[in-house]
């Protein structure tokens, strides 16, 4: 499942770049709990998830990398929601980054991909019409880069 293997990652991801593993590892765990059919209120699951995590009391620093997850900026701009996004701080750069590698890089099955199959899958997935597929598009580059930043600072770790 895509969920527990993005879990997984980042808690390896957070142990390589030092970052905490717990807060990365429970944003990953928890990034995608806006898809539940109980919980959507604005139709956009990065903000959907987050407020209700902020509801139920978790940490806003794992709030603010659900709301933002893998360009979600992108998105609520598409769906005309970049207000309701705006009630939520954006993480540090280092923690948004790794949440977006860690989902990036984990396919819908669980399995390790490229990002750049990853994307492509998304869009064939939701196919050329679809919302998603416009923001998908529109964030590619913003995405990649954040995957490549990651990649860098676990190889200038490990060196
Ligand atoms: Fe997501």
């Amino acid at each position: 499942m895509h969920v527990s293997a993005v879990g997984r990652k980042a808690e390896t991801v957070a142990v390589e770049l030092g970052l905490s593993s717990d807060l990365l590892g429970a944003a990953c765990w928890l990034h995608d709990i806006g898809y539940a059919p109980a919980l959507v209120q604005t139709g956009m699951h990065a903000i959907d998830g987050a407020r209700y995590l902020r509801r139920t009391g978790w940490d806003e620093r794992i709030v603010s990398m659900v709301a933002h997850h893998s360009c979600a900026i992108l998105e609520a701009e598409e769906r005309g929601l970049a207000h309701e996004l705006a009630d939520y701080q954006r993480p540090p750069e280092v923690y948004e980054d790794a949440v977006c590698f860690c989902d990036m890089t984990t396919g819908p099955d669980g399995s390790p991909v490229i990002v750049r199959d990853r994307l492509a899958e998304i869009e064939v997935r939701y196919g050329p019409e679809h919302l998603v597929t416009r923001f998908i598009r529109r964030a590619r580059p913003q995405i990649i880069d954040a995957v490549v930043r990651v990649d860098e600072r676990r190889a200038a770790a490990s060196a």
